[in-house]
């Protein structure tokens, strides 16, 4: 269906992609593999027009010069969706003000009347749009606002957005980073329909599992090159892992201590009782001692973030009491949690952490100067150390520490998130889905990470839908569903404990 040779891809005269080259036959789905930042979204913004190579060669199956090498490299996204590519970017760009149907055709309105080309064609749009939805198996209005339906629907949106015009290869770059179990399978049958239709369908993630679960064939890509092809049975996960970090995975280096003895004498660091707001999350009591990491586990909308946002000021509760050392709080923003020494790292990182036109240095510098306060500046060269350390300590790909933090690929930007929460140095921090996004080595690093700060007397709550992170790291898990907490289970409890838990409600 489709073939790339040679690709090269510099910025500013570094090198990203070396002699990269990728071949897609018609009715497969093709995982693209490697770590975070290997190359792969910059592979997929070139091959669908939106930035151009350095050099290399596309063919396309069924062009006019079948077999040789297009002449003319597709100049925008809408020159490769004539050619029939179609993509899901990393960052989902729909508009959430919009319907449905206005955010299937944005942009390229099908129009009518005398005045060709003046008048949109509403009654037209909404049909094109109803029949689109129905092909990824939706069963929506599509005159209702994208806001009013959950993240899932969003997602299967933006792939009928791109179905939209007659396609033969469909990209998706990280599709189910925000979805759930459920939901990722609903997703994965709407893909193999589509490939069992013709479809090419090439698909980025870092979760193993689903590589496994869906694809036909895996390309590996490492530091900018090309590592191989291979036909799924032949690369089980542990050579698939070699692939991508050039060695074996390394064993954990630090194991989960023994639970931080309880005083009673002692206030816990932070202690909850009633906490609840409204219909967002029913009363609970929690309790976070220091040297503890408490998981969180529950499924999407089961309350997880609702209560991290209670816990930091983002939101007030409207019943209950929140402690810290024993005193009675009452946070107002999450300046007031912050100079309690709380830290939140949450989880939608475009709209809620970086700042796209900053540097990585101030980036990560920005939440200990405001911890700091106006009164004290942080001077350049102490946040430029600071920046180095955490880059080294998590190892952030990244130019220099004077990079826009924008363009960084999507999974060093999530470090650097990080980074910045871990340099206010809290006494507790909460991280909402850290490793999301985030490849199977650096997962493991900001997992040990996290321990290693927890043996130094960190408490951290950890919220995360992996659920073997989650029993993998914590001293306890408390388990919520339909926003209120179920119950809670002792460390080294089986994911299959949580998921009873979940399931008996
Ligand atoms: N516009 C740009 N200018 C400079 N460097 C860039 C630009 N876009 C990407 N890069 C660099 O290219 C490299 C590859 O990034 P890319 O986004 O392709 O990685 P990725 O494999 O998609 O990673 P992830 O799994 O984290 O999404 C990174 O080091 C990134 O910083
Ligand atoms: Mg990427």
């Amino acid at each position: 269906m489709l073939q790339l040779t040679g690709i090269h891809k510099q910025f500013a005269g570094i090198p990203v992609l070396r002699d990269v080259q990728l071949r897609l036959y018609p009715g497969e789905i093709h995982a693209l593999m490697g770590q975070n930042g290997a190359g792969k979204s910059t592979l997929i913004k070139v091959l669908t027009g939106a930035i151009p190579p350095s050099g290399g060669q596309m063919r396309l199956a069924g062009s006019e010069s079948a077999g040789e090498p297009i002449s003319a490299w597709p100049e925008s996204p809408l020159a490769a969706q004539r050619l029939g590519i179609s993509t899901v970017y990393q960052e989902v760009n729909l508009c959430p003000n919009l319907s449905v149907a206005e955010n299937i055709y944005a942009g390229r309105y099908p129009r009518k009347g005398l005045l060709q080309g003046r008048r949109i064609d509403w009654a037209a749009v909404n049909q094109r749009a109803r029949e689109l939805v129905a092909r990824v198996g939706l069963d929506i209005d599509v005159t209702r606002l994208l806001s009013d339906y959950p993240v899932a629907v969003q997602q299967l949106v933006s792939i009928a957005r791109a179905l939209s015009i007659e396609s033969r290869v469909l990209i998706l770059d990280e599709p189910t980073s925000s979805l759930d179990d459920d939901e990722v399978r609903k997703l994965f049958d709407v893909l193999r329909r589509l490939r069992d239709e013709g479809l090419s369908i090439v698909f980025v993630t870092h979760f193993l599992n689903q590589v496994y679960a869906i694809s036909d064939r895996i390309t590996v890509l490492r530091n900018g090159s090309w590592v191989g092809e291979w036909p799924v049975a032949d690369l089980p996960a542990p050579a698939l892992i070699a692939a991508m970090l050039g060695r074996e995975l390394a064993a954990s280096s630090t194991q989960r201590q023994a639970e931080p003895a309880f005083d009673a004498n002692q206030p816990a660091l932070l202690e909850v009782e009633g906490l609840g707001q409204g219909g967002q999350l029913q009363p609970m009591d929690l309790r976070l001692r220091a040297g503890e990491v408490v998981g969180l586990a529950g499924l999407l909308g089961a309350g997880r973030t609702e209560l991290a946002r209670l816990l930091f000021g983002l939101e007030l509760p409207d019943r209950g009491v929140l402690r810290v050392d024993g005193q009675v709080m009452a946070f107002s923003n999450p300046m007031d949690a912050i100079r309690q020494g709380l830290a939140l790292c949450p989880e939608e990182r475009k709209t809620d952490g970086i700042v796209a036109d900053l540097s990585v240095r101030e980036n990560i510098a920005l939440a200990l100067q405001a911890r700091q306060g106006m009164g004290r500046f942080l001077s350049r060269a102490e946040q430029s150390a600071l920046a180095q350390r955490y880059v080294e300590l998590l190892g952030i790909k990244t130019a220099s520490v004077e990079t826009p933090i924008g363009l960084l690929s999507g999974g060093n930007q999530q470090k650097a998130i990080l980074a910045r929460w871990l340099a206010t140095e809290p006494r507790l921090l909460i991280l909402d889905e850290p490793t999301r996004g985030i490849d199977v080595a650096a997962k493991r690093e900001i997992m040990d990470q996290i321990l290693r700060l927890a043996q130094a007397g960190m408490a951290v709550l950890f919220i995360s839908s992996e659920m073997s992170e989650v029993v993998r790291v914590a001293h306890r898990i408390v388990v919520l569903r339909d926003r209120h907490k179920v119950g809670e289970l002792p460390a080294g409890s089986s994911e299959d404990a949580v998921y009873e838990m979940i399931a008996a409600g």
